[in-house]
């Protein structure tokens, strides 16, 4: 479901974000990106959700290609992505339950059907208990619980979460991990990043990405 094929991303400054990148991600993959700040992790995501092009190299997702002059293909592609990123935030004033149904507005759907599958994400997150509580009254934790179900809600063939675990204690981040990895299925791929390496599972038959500068070094336990 992703494929890309000697990717270069280079930034208009010249920064060179990513290099020679070659990988193959399927359904149902678990794959977990590790490197130190400004290795290239964001970027990688970027490339994958159509907000960042490749400089070179062919990169494909969902059977999309990632270029210039494909943006209905690509607004087409993110409703599959179910993306977890620091900088979209929740919005205050509303309700959990609002905002994780804001991430479906977009899919038209039926408001019953919209609301049903809110609810069940909030289930699955351990958040069925707040539903009606505003999001600034939430801990960290719960509130990227709220981000989480708003990413899964629509059921994404991909979940993309960039560095989920930013602010949270031990105990939180290892929960948040657990719940990200239970919506892995065999037509669902989940993609972490994180820079706390103690953090990562020992999956077998996960996929580990080591970032470096640009360049990936890939591990894949199968
Ligand atoms: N929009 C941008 N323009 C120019 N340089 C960028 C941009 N975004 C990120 N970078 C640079 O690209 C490199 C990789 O950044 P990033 O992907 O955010 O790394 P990470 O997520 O691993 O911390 C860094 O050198 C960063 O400064
Ligand atoms: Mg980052």
């Amino acid at each position: 479901m992703i494929e890309a094929r000697q990717v270069t991303l280079q930034y208009q400054d010249d920064t060179l974000a990513l290099q020679d990148v070659n990988l193959s991600i399927k359904p149902g993959d678990l794959v977990y990106i590790t490197g130190p700040s400004g290795s290239g992790k964001t970027s990688l995501l970027k490339l994958f959700m159509g907000i960042e092009y490749p400089t070179s190299g062919i990169l494909t997702v969902m059977g999309q290609t990632v270029k210039k002059g494909e943006t209905a293909g690509i607004r087409r592609l993110r409703r599959s992505i179910g993306p977890v990123f620091q900088e979209f935030k929740l919005i205050k004033g509303r309700t959990v339950m609002e905002n994780v149904m804001t991430g479906m507005r977009f899919l038209g759907m039926r408001k019953k059907d919209i609301r049903e599958a809110a609810a069940y994400a909030l289930d699955r997150v351990g958040l069925g208990h707040k539903k009606t509580s505003l999001v600034e009254n939430l801990s960290w934790g719960e509130a990227q619980r709220v981000a989480i179900a708003r990413a899964v809600a629509r059921k994404p063939s991909i979940i993309l979460a960039d560095e989920p675990t930013g602010n949270l204690d031990h105990d939180n981040a290892v929960n948040i991990m657990e719940i990200l990895k239970s919506f892995r299925d065999s037509n669902t791929a989940v993609i972490i990043t994180t820079h706390a390496t103690h953090l990562i599972g020992q999956e077998a038959d996960a996929m580990y990405i080591r970032i470096d500068n640009g360049h990936l070094t890939i591990n894949r336990r199968a």
